[in-house]
């Protein structure tokens, strides 16, 4: 018999029922859906719906399921439908009909928001301390070789020359912004459906502000028919979740080129990486190309769950069964490459001698402007006289460094013979020493910072 089996004749056809049951995977929410309940239960006794004994022997059960549900217990029958119905159906046969008086005033439309949200309000601080773990695995490597030089590109083109321990930590602040946003996101999170019933509200006396306060929430929602169809904590944690996906995808695009022979700044560990069943060569960057690949899905699930919502019309809907699937899968993978992706930058070997071999004289052209500059060039000028200056080292296919000093004096005499000292690339780096720069101090300081950060959000 279905909860809601009075009015029906027939029964529900089988393939209709599998196609409406959620049971398979909100089954996940069971330890939210019975606190949500003992709240209610108390809600209902304190509006004098239930007997102080009644109150007591409908709790004693919950608590008994909670239980099951803790040992693993729990038995799901073919005719639970979803996490609620199976629930309830398991006090009846704990407390026998007195069950029946648990769901009063409550619809599966206001309980089912509520378990979500109190789902995520429980699992988001498990992801943020996943993303922390990722945080200080990058700090560990920018702290480990501060003095490392690497090429710094844009557009994938030489550009000038970085600190290794700079480009660890540009990595980290994307994720330090992800925490933000999930650490707002609880606020948002913690407004509380239920008492709102089916939609219109509930015709009991019950408190629900201290209800929002019994289950951990900063306010009840305000408006009955908004709290029962909202899913935007949903979107928004999967909005979160894709714009993780997206830096960590990044992160993994970068660590891939970089240890591909044509580079080979990095090269991967042996238990962080896979072979091939053919080339018996290979040494594929798995991990970081399954990261780069599931932010596809990540972002997919976002989409998906904005493009599910758009047209309600009203209210609850079916349509709102599907929210929980992209949520799940977009926690459970980030939980899954999250550690996997630490471990993997951790035990990663570099190659700075390589890394050297790439910083090219041509990379301090802007230091041969900003020397122009500091003889009272104007830099728009100073620009285009290094400009020429390039053109005459392709020409006579040379480095900048290489050109001598009257084809310097030739371009522009502020050009002395002191030119040849900018090309040096740990002088380039400490000159960028303004706070964010990839000068050692400024790095120093931005190493400081983050282990503050980090600190901020504990
Ligand atoms: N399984 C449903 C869901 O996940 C629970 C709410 C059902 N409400 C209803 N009116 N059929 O959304």
């Amino acid at each position: 018999m279905k909860l809601w089996g009075g009015r029906f004749n027939q029964p529900i056809g089988k393939d209709a029922w599998e196609l409406n049951k959620s049971i398979t995977f909100d089954q996940r929410m069971a330890p939210q859906d019975v606190r949500g309940s003992m709240a209610w239960a108390q809600a209902l006794r304190s509006a004098g719906v239930l007997t102080p004994q009644e109150w007591e022997q409908i709790t004693g059960g919950l608590q008994a399921i909670q239980k099951e549900f803790e040992d693993a217990v729990f038995s799901f029958i073919e005719s639970d439908e979803d996490i609620h119905t199976a629930v309830e159906r398991r006090l009846g046969e704990l407390i026998g009909p007195l069950a029946g008086k648990l769901h009063t005033g409550r619809s599966r439309n206001d309980q089912v928001a509520t378990d979500f949200r109190l789902w995520l309000l429980e699992h988001l601080p498990i992801l943020d301390s996943a993303l922390a773990s990722l945080q200080s695995a990058l700090v560990e490597r920018a702290e480990a070789h501060p003095d490392v030089i690497l090429p710094g590109y844009t557009h994938l083109q030489r550009a000038q020359p970085i600190l290794l321990s700079h480009w660890w930590l540009s990595h980290f602040w994307p994720l330090q912004r992800d925490r933000e946003r999930l650490l707002e996101l609880q606020n948002r999170t913690a407004v509380l459906p239920l008492g709102c019933g089916a939609l219109a509200g509930t015709p009991f006396a019950i408190d629900r502000t201290a209800l929002a306060e019994d289950l951990g929430f900063l306010s009840p929602a305000p408006n009955s028919l908004d709290a029962v169809s909202d899913r935007d904590f949903a979107v928004e944690f999967l909005f979160c979740v894709a714009l993780i996906g997206v830096h960590l995808s990044k992160l993994a695009e970068a660590v891939i080129l970089y240890s591909s022979a044509e580079f080979g700044f990095f090269e991967l560990s042996d238990a962080y990486t896979t072979g091939s069943s053919l080339m018996p060569q290979k040494k594929n960057p798995d991990v970081f190309e399954l990261v780069r690949g599931k932010s596809g899905t990540l972002l997919g699930n976002l989409i998906g769950l904005l493009a599910t919502l758009k047209a309600l019309p009203s209210t609850y809907d079916k349509d709102l069964q599907e929210d929980k699937l992209p949520v799940f899968n977009g926690f459970d993978t980030l939980m899954a490459i999250l550690p996997v992706l630490a471990n993997a930058l951790e035990t990663l070997t570099i190659h700075p001698d390589t890394m050297k071999k790439c910083i090219d004289a041509s990379m301090m052209a802007t230091d041969l402007a900003d020397y122009l500059v500091a003889k009272g060039v104007p830099f728009r000028e100073a620009h285009a006289l290094v400009g020429q200056a390039v053109q005459a080292a392709v020409q006579h296919q040379t480095g900048l460094d290489q050109l001598s000093q009257s084809e310097y004096q030739s371009i522009h005499k502020a050009f002395e013979n002191d030119v040849y000292t900018v090309f040096d690339p740990v002088e380039s780096i400490a000159r960028r020493s303004a706070l964010g720069g990839t000068a050692p101090e400024a790095v120093k300081e931005q190493i400081q910072a983050a282990h503050c950060a980090m600190q901020v959000l504990q």
